[in-house]
């Protein structure tokens, strides 16, 4: 029999992302791993209104989501490890302009350039709901149809209950195969 444990927040893992945007002309990066889907075409990052990069994201209304993979995992858990109030983090990553104009890592091997469609403020968070424009992606992490292949692209994701890093796993199989017949 399952034990009740109270109402204890269990909706991770969650992926871990790191956040891009100039502030005043100058890259912040922020460690992120409070995202959602929202929609088919619409996904909400959960930033604390007291970080850096959020000043960034108002005044330009475009960011970066680059998408966290172990080969980085150092760097990106620096970037969610000061804020950019207290330190320049413009050289923590190479970074390329994106279409948009969004500072895109270039050691993050699946980035896409959002903007920014609405804010909803809860507590002490700005939930931002954004739009994909652009989607950066190595050539090596792709299908031969060109889609992102997570047999060879394994995101970090986050648990905060223990405040650890998982690994994302083995392919199971193509989701029709698992229907049961009722
Ligand atoms: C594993 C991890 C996950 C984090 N996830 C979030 C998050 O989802 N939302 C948030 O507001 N801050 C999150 N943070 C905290 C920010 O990354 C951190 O406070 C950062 O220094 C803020 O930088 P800034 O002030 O330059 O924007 C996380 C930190 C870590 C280490």
């Amino acid at each position: 029999m399952k034990k009740n444990i109270g109402n204890r927040f269990a909706f991770y893992p969650t992926p871990v992302i790191v956040a891009g945007a100039f502030v005043d002309g100058k890259p912040d990066f922020t460690l992120v791993a409070h995202i959602g889907i929202v929609s088919h075409d619409a996904a909400l990052i959960s930033l604390n209104k007291a970080h850096y990069i959020n000043r960034g994201i108002k005044q330009n209304k475009v960011l970066s989501v680059n998408i966290v993979d172990e080969s980085w995992l150092g760097q990106a858990a620096a970037a969610g490890g000061i804020s950019g109030q207290n330190a320049d983090k413009s050289s923590l990553f190479h970074y390329t302009r994106g279409a948009s104009n969004a500072p895109i890592i270039d050691e993050a091997k699946l980035s896409m350039e959002c903007v920014v469609e609405d804010v909803y403020e809860i507590g002490a968070f700005e939930n931002f709901i954004v739009k994909v424009v652009n989607t950066f992606a190595e050539e090596s992490i792709l299908t031969e149809s060109g889609k992102p292949d997570y047999q060879k692209f394994k995101p970090v994701l986050f648990e905060m209950p223990n405040y650890t890093f998982l690994k994302t796993g083995d392919t199971l199989g193509g989701c029709k195969s698992f229907l049961k017949k009722i």
